[in-house]
């Protein structure tokens, strides 16, 4: 684990008071900016030096094969990987004779800092070059959350105690060098030279470039402006090639003056418009942003914030680091959604190359469920991306043998490009998780609109697979066989407890859904046959037990299989997959991530209290987390249970995965979905909250840690506030009509003219529980 004393620990931002080389490609990811259509990695300015510079367009890709030592059938043919697109945040700068390079001469201060509360990454820095000439440089930067083509840069260079002739240069650069990945199969496989010019122009302080990819076909516009401030003498000139436009300032600055410069740029890209249509896209983007000003993206970026805030904010006092670190999460789960709008949300969001820019089950499981409560809307606009992928979905459903549609595991245009099929194609649940939040978010909004449209032939396709991927036995039960569920340390097993249950669910909801819409279920050729079995699958959905064990196995006879060997694998033995081949870690009980733990927190209606106790004492002592996507599942049931303390370890371990790099691998982007899953162990672990069957339901308990704990969700047209304290939790409305919830099983209703008031009841002790030796989380007090 590396701490870094070098991040400031505050309640709005995330600030960095040296620059450290060693940590540069964590830092990009901490920094980087995003509106869930552009992704700018927090790069400095210059461009060099780098970790890995990063700039992407949400859906941008290139294909590629994929190779197969043993071809088999139905393995998907063609990789996608997000690029690196053209890079417009460049501004370099001359000093005297001497590049700005924070690598020479020296750098007297350096500050970043990232304000949750404007959205702008701001950075000032004073640098003596070699030759003794000292500047100051500010810059702020911005990708804005209203106008969803635009980014932007404002960068100011100072002369401090001597003239000094500075030249600077605001590029837009294609095609940029990548540094080599590492040997780690997680890591991007880059793509070298990936886009083909198609245009370049400049002219006055204006440029543009275009590029196409391809084997994809993927046309890319980014069109950049700018308004300079200097001195009288200052000039400027301008000039594109293929890969590069640039704008070249120079000027003569005497102590204390300044050149100022507002960068504006513009991305667009399309796989179906012309040339001439991307480029007016661009150019009519960039025409808006330019009649807002720089002041107005300013004034609009913080307006949009002060919306979000108002309604997501997450309170947290005793506990500094988690209120930073909540806070970090949201603002970035909300980078990563926002204006995604009908694109998938990666697994990365668009801070960085890591997984090649793909999208897994971790949007529907994990970002989804924050967002249905804080941002509703980023939620409609995911599952409708969902819905336009159904056509990829059914045709692959088709090439299995199944009907309905399969989702793919991963993905970036909607077909499956996971090359290894057991921890892939084998994870249907993604299907299940996909209906999930396409339920959630019907019931938390109400919205009928997207009932109709949409989820009822996500439903309707979702209930068809599940109902012909598994079979009724000859006692009637029906099983699901050969299927992975979340942890990806059991492959291919039969009647894994989380798949099963998550399908029950989905085909009761599509059940329920086809009564509710019976005229649209016609138009997906529904009759009542068809509802019926998928009703009695449902009712007859085998959830395999261990009556001696008295526990739930994560799938049929997983409890019968050898434990593995904890004490003889040594702490640098993990994360297991790089060190151990998948076939041993497959026959023997060794959990990756939560599974059956997430069953009893999404399905913990199927389970009572002492069996939820019992099961999770189990699973805790075969539990490694090698995924980000356990610690904050943990949590949850940790709090469920009645280990608070531990529920914090676990949540402290999700909230600062990317804060302290616990992984290792920051560099290669955020892991979003244990960001989301901050939100998750508070509002879920320690707010208790469940939302079933239409009603809010809180357990509300806090660890000795916290003195209070506040959050807000948004609930069919509501915001309700929830304020804990060790001795009682306060309701309030904030908007709208009462609402009935529960809290600790008494009905409440809560309304706008008074807070309720309730006590929280005593909380029966147990034995702590174990975990494998060497893979407790870490003890904060
Ligand atoms: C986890 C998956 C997850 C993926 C992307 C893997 O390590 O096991 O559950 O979807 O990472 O985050």
């Amino acid at each position: 684990m590396i701490t870094h004393s070098s991040y400031t620990v505050e309640p709005w931002a995330l600030g960095e008071s040296e620059l450290r080389l060693d940590v540069l490609p964590q830092s990009e990811s901490v920094f980087a900016l995003s509106n869930g259509h552009i992704g700018w990695r927090g790069n400095l300015d210059e461009g060099e030096p780098h970790g890995l510079p990063g700039s992407y367009l949400n859906g941008v890709h290139e294909l590629h094969p994929l190779p197969y030592a043993e071809a088999g059938y139905g393995y998907p043919e063609s990789g996608q990987t997000a690029i690196n697109v053209t890079n417009g945040k460049i501004i370099r700068l001359l000093v005297n004779d001497e590049p700005f390079d924070l690598r020479y001469g020296r750098l007297v201060s350096h500050k970043r800092v990232l304000d949750l509360r404007t959205g702008l990454l701001h950075r000032t820095c004073e640098w003596t070059s070699p030759a003794g000439c000292t500047v100051r440089v500010r810059s702020t930067r911005l990708v804005s959350f209203t106008q969803r083509s635009i980014a932007a840069v404002s960068y100011e260079v100072e002369a401090v105690d001597a003239e000094v002739r500075v030249v600077v240069q605001s590029e837009l650069v294609a095609n940029e060098q990548l540094p080599s990945v590492t040997g780690d199969p997680r890591v991007a496989a880059t793509l070298e030279s990936p886009l083909v010019p198609e245009e370049d122009f400049a002219t006055g302080t204006r440029m543009r470039l275009v590029h196409r990819t391809d084997r994809s076909g993927l046309r890319v516009a980014v069109a950049a402006d700018h308004v300079v401030e200097g001195p009288d003498g200052t000039g400027s000139s301008s000039e594109s090639g293929p890969d590069v436009a640039r704008l070249t300032v120079t000027s003569v600055l005497g102590p204390g003056e300044r050149l100022r410069m507002e960068k504006t740029v513009s991305y667009g890209w399309s796989g179906v418009r012309s040339l001439p249509g991307v480029r007016d896209q661009v150019e009519a983007a960039l025409a808006g942003a330019r009649s807002t000003g720089w002041q107005g993206l300013v004034d609009d970026q913080r307006e949009y914030l002060d919306a979000f805030w108002a309604r997501a904010d997450v309170e947290v006092e005793g506990d500094g680091e988690t209120q930073q670190a909540v806070r970090f999460a949201l603002f970035h789960v909300l980078q990563a959604g926002a204006r995604a709008e009908q694109r998938a949300i990666p697994a990365k969001g668009m801070t960085g190359s890591g997984y090649d820019g793909h999208s897994f089950w971790d949007t529907e499981a994990f970002v989804l469920p924050l967002l249905t409560y804080t941002a509703p809307q980023a939620v409609s606009e995911a599952l409708r991306w969902r819905q336009d992928t159904l056509p990829a979905a059914r045709e692959r459903a088709h090439q299995l043998g199944l009907r309905g549609a399969a989702f793919p595991w991963r993905t970036i245009d909607g077909s499956e490009c996971s090359a290894y099929w057991p921890a892939g194609t084998a994870a249907f649940h993604v299907n299940a998780d996909i209906a999930d939040a396409v339920v959630r978010y019907v019931s938390a909004t109400g919205d009928e609109t997207f009932e109709r449209e949409t989820a009822v032939e996500i439903l309707v396709e979702t209930a068809r697979l599940w109902s012909s991927l598994g079979h009724h036995d000859h006692h009637g039960r029906f099983h699901i066989d050969g299927v992975t569920g979340p942890d990806e340390y059991s492959a291919v097993m039969d009647d894994n407890t989380y798949t099963n249950l998550m399908a029950q669910s989905n085909l009761r909801a599509a059940v329920d859904v086809v009564e509710r819409h019976p005229r649209q279920a016609a138009v997906f050729g529904v009759d009542d046959e068809e509802s019926a079995a998928w009703r009695d699958a449902a009712d007859a959905m085998s959830v395999p037990y261990n009556k001696e064990l008295e526990v739930h196995e994560q799938h049929h006879g997983s409890t019968g299989h050898q434990v593995w060997d904890f004490a003889g694998t040594s702490p640098d033995q993990y994360p297991l997959m790089l060190h151990f081949p998948y076939f041993d870690l497959y026959r023997k009980q060794v959990v990756k991530q939560a599974d059956l733990v997430l069953a009893m927190y999404l399905r913990g209606d199927y389970f009572d209290a002492e069996q939820k106790a019992r099961n999770f004492a189990y699973y805790e002592a075969l539990t490694v987390r090698d995924s980000s996507l356990s610690a904050c599942v943990q949590a949850v049931m940790a709090a469920e249970v009645g280990h608070l303390r531990l529920a914090h370890d676990y949540l402290v371990e999700a909230a600062r995965m990317d804060l302290e790099d616990l992984e290792n691998n920051t560099r290669d982007g955020l892991h979003i979905a244990s960001l989301a899953g901050t939100w998750m162990a508070l509002v879920a672990g320690f707010g208790g909250m469940r939302h079933r069957g239409g009603t809010l339901a809180f357990t509300p308990r806090l660890p000795e840690k916290f003195s209070r704990l506040a959050f807000m969700l948004q609930i069919r047209g509501r915001c309700l506030r929830v304020e804990i304290s060790a001795a009682e939790t306060a309701y309030r409305l904030l908007e709208g009509e009462p609402l009935e919830i529960r809290h600790h099983g008494e009905q409440v209703t809560v309304t706008r003219d008074a807070t309720e008031r309730r006590g929280i009841p005593p909380l029966a002790s147990r034995p702590a529980p174990q975990q494998p030796p060497g893979r407790s989380p870490v003890r904060h007090e």
